[in-house]
């Protein structure tokens, strides 16, 4: 009877882990999936703590007081902006989780005399070798997005091959221990040297390219807790690890994608580490035209169609309030306000749209690039708000710039631009931006938050 229902609770779990994937790849459905996997868990926890297996309950209530201490500020009150690093320590302790039920299980195993089948110890060398990478990928990563540790690609001469030789390393002794499962120093040599090759891993990676390292951790974290299902014969484990595997190397396919980078140049080519990157074009001998907040706001009152462009600047400004505001003026004038969101303005999936659904813009009024290129042809402003490599026409058309072949928001197909920065400073990629010397653009420059605001007194005022 118990474990009918154990069963049936985990099959429920199941179905809504699906449905908030699935609600989750819609901004009006977004809410809801949380709601639904958070649901999940509930139900996946009830199902395991009723396990028969379990004979002392102390350890558990222990963790959840702990776990509830650590959990609930990190979910409260850490800022939109710390969330990819807030992600990284998450994803390190679902890994942590993994690898210590790994050791715990093939300690009891080797305390109780067993001899560990090879399918079993398979599955236990699989989920302790990725948890730990893990641990130390997601640790390092979370270091460098917080930048306590250097954000800068550290390198050592013969870096990759280093790093290449020491998995080798790992993989024979992986082989190893699976034919010899007795023996004890391997398996714990292959957990103390795989968070060696873990931090190794992460190390030579440009802080900014974190978030694809993330994704990428994200999918090993999954196929580790998916191993210590099969380990430890538990189903839930198996099902949400997979979807977790699954759906985490399918973002870092989509956000290298995005980028128009190949994985091994996020894991290997040290890109976004210094601020002026090799290639693009320099603006010696171009001017740039710097306009007004008075003179904007007569722009923007008097405009049919503005097609705003989000991008990290706003999220670092917090301005996405103020952006609502300076659109409701605009529509109250019979103006019509779009917005263009880029697969990765900003430094994590769904930055724009999550911190645009935060100021209550409605949903319909988001396009994705696809959708909205084709618009700014007739839109009269294309109104850039802290973006900058998303709209740089370099990738289009200069081969020798490191962004050449991302797609982009053709912002400068308008037949107006007004970008809004604090300064002709570069964005993520380190490049100079051509867009910004167009003749048809105009230059905000102060933090978008204080400029925002100050357009919605002058748009008021026209
Ligand atoms: P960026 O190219 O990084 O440019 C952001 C701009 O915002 C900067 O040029 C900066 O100029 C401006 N800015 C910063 N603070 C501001 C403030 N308080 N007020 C106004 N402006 C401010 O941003 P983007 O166009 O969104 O592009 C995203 C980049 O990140 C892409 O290269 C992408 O490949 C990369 N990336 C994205 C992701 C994901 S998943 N989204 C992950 C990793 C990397 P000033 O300093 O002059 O103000």
């Amino acid at each position: 009877m118990r474990e009918l229902f154990i069963q049936v609770v985990y099959l429920a779990a199941s179905v809504l882990f699906i449905l908030g994937l699935r609600s989750l790849t819609r901004p009006d459905l977004a809410r809801r999936g949380m709601q639904q996997a958070a649901l999940g868990m509930v139900l996946a926890i009830a199902g395991t703590l009723v396990n028969h297996t379990i004979v002392d309950y102390r350890w558990i209530a222990a963790g959840l007081v702990i776990g509830a201490v650590i959990g609930y500020p990190m979910g409260q009150w850490v800022p939109m902006t710390a969330m990819p690093q807030r992600i990284a320590l998450s994803l390190g302790f679902s890994a942590l989780a993994a690898t210590l039920v790994g050791v715990a299980e093939y300690y009891t195993e080797m305390h109780d005399g067993n001899v560990v089948a090879t399918a079993k110890m398979a599955a236990l060398g699989f989920e302790v070798l990725l948890g730990s990478i893990t641990v130390a990928g997601t640790l390092v990563a979370a270091g460098k997005l917080q930048e306590v540790l250097p954000s800068k690609p550290i390198t050592f001469p013969l870096q990759n091959l280093a790093n290449a030789l020491l998995f080798l390393v790992i993989l024979v002794m992986f082989g190893w221990l699976i034919a010899h499962p007795a023996a004890q120093v391997l398996f714990y040599s292959l957990l103390g040297l795989a968070f060696v090759f873990g931090v190794l891993l992460v190390i030579p990676i440009g802080g900014a390219d974190m978030p694809v390292v993330v994704a990428l951790l994200n999918s090993y974290s999954g196929l580790a807790a998916c191993a210590t299902g099969f380990a430890i014969g538990n189903v839930i484990l198996i099902v949400c690890g997979a979807l977790d595997g699954a759906s985490g190397f399918i973002l870092s396919i989509l956000m290298s994608k995005a980028m128009n980078r190949s994985f091994s140049n996020v894991l290997f080519g040290a890109f976004g580490s210094a601020p002026a990157a090799k290639g693009g074009k320099t603006s010696e001998g171009l001017t740039v035209r710097s306009i007004s907040v008075e003179d904007a706001a007569i722009q923007l009152a008097y405009a049919q169609l503005v097609i705003v462009i989000p991008g990290y600047g706003m999220a670092v400004a917090q301005a996405q309030h103020a952006v609502r505001e300076m659109a409701e003026q605009i529509e109250k004038r019979g103006g019509e306000v779009k917005y263009a969101i880029h697969p990765v303005a900003g430094r994590m999936p769904g930055h724009m749209n999550v911190l645009l659904a935060e100021a209550n813009i409605p949903y319909d009024k988001l396009y994705d690039m696809d959708e909205i290129n084709s618009e700014f042809e007739r839109a009269d402003i294309a109104l850039v708000i802290g973006a900058n490599d998303v709209v740089n026409p370099a990738a289009r058309t200069d081969p020798t710039s490191p962004i050449y072949g991302m797609p982009i928001l053709d912002a400068d197909k308008a037949r107006t631009i007004i970008v809004m920065k604090r300064s002709m400073g570069a964005g993520f990629a380190g490049i100079e931006n051509e867009l910004f010397y167009d003749a048809k653009t105009s230059m905000l420059f102060g933090d978008a938050k204080g400029s925002l605001t100050a357009l919605v007194g002058e748009i008021k005022n026209v």
